[in-house]
């Protein structure tokens, strides 16, 4: 196993008859996310797992390029960013997002927050819903990811990160600018009610 990764690293990849690449690449990300990537709160790593594959490479994409975690009050970000900047040869990023959205994101839903879903509902349907979807499931032309397979907890620092400028302010984190503004506009009691509500459409 260690000599495929380190050959993978190296950007000398041949297919095991065993392992995908994908596969070998996911192995350096199951200490965070977990072995299924159902994610662990402990080390504020999220579920990843059944992601859309166009949205994991993108993200990783702006990891790797030092457009998301790089701020030093964003621990969870600078924690995730070097197994992103490690992904270097051609194809690396590709493959292992291909095998995590593969995986299957069901999973026993973790503790809600204590937010107001008939508030959150109407914030959600007025404002959120035009790009992620009335059901959440995302919006890959607006590249708006789906709401309903993340955490509620991960959603609350996300949402503080894009209106503190932590995440969505890089000049070149087109979409992220475009969910920071609506970000901008939440209140800590706003937040909590709507993701309160999102968590009641899984
Ligand atoms: C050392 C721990 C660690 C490792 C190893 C790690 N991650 Fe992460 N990852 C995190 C943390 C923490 C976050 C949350 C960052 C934040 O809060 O913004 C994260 C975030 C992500 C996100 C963003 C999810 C979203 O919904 O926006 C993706 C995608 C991701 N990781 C994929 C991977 C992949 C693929 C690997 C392996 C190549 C990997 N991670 C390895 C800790 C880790
Ligand atoms: C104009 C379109 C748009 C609207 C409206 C919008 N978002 Fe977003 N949202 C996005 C985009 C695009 C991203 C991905 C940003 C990136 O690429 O980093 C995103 C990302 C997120 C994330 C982070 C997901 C993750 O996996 O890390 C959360 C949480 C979120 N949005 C919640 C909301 C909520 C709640 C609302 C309503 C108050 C909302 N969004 C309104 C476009 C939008």
């Amino acid at each position: 196993m260690l000599p495929l990764l380190i050959w993978s690293l190296a950007g000398c990849w041949t297919p095991s008859p065993n392992l995908t690449r994908g596969e070998v690449l996911f192995d350096t990300c199951r200490l965070c996310h977990g072995s299924d990537g159902l994610g662990n709160p402990g080390l504020q790593a999220p579920a990843i797992a059944g992601l859309p594959q166009w949205y994991i490479e993108g993200q990783l994409e702006k990891f790797r390029t030092g457009i998301r975690g790089v701020r030093p009050e964003d621990a969870p970000g600078m924690l995730m960013r070097p197994s992103a900047a490690a992904l270097r040869a051609e194809g690396d990023i590709e493959a292992v997002a291909e095998h995590v959205a593969s995986l299957s994101p069901n999973r026993e839903v973790s503790v809600v927050l204590e937010g107001q879903a008939g508030l959150g509902a109407a914030t959600y349907n007025g404002v959120c819903s035009a790009c992620h979807g009335p059901d959440a499931t995302g919006n890959e032309v607006l590249g708006a990811p789906p709401l309903v397979l993340l955490d509620a907890w991960y959603m609350l620092t996300q949402l503080r990160n894009f209106k503190a400028g932590i995440r969505g302010s890089h000049p070149r984190d087109t979409w992220g600018m475009t969910m920071k503004i609506n970000a901008d506009a939440l209140s800590e009691d706003d937040m909590k009610d709507v993701i309160t509500y999102i968590s009641t459409l899984r």
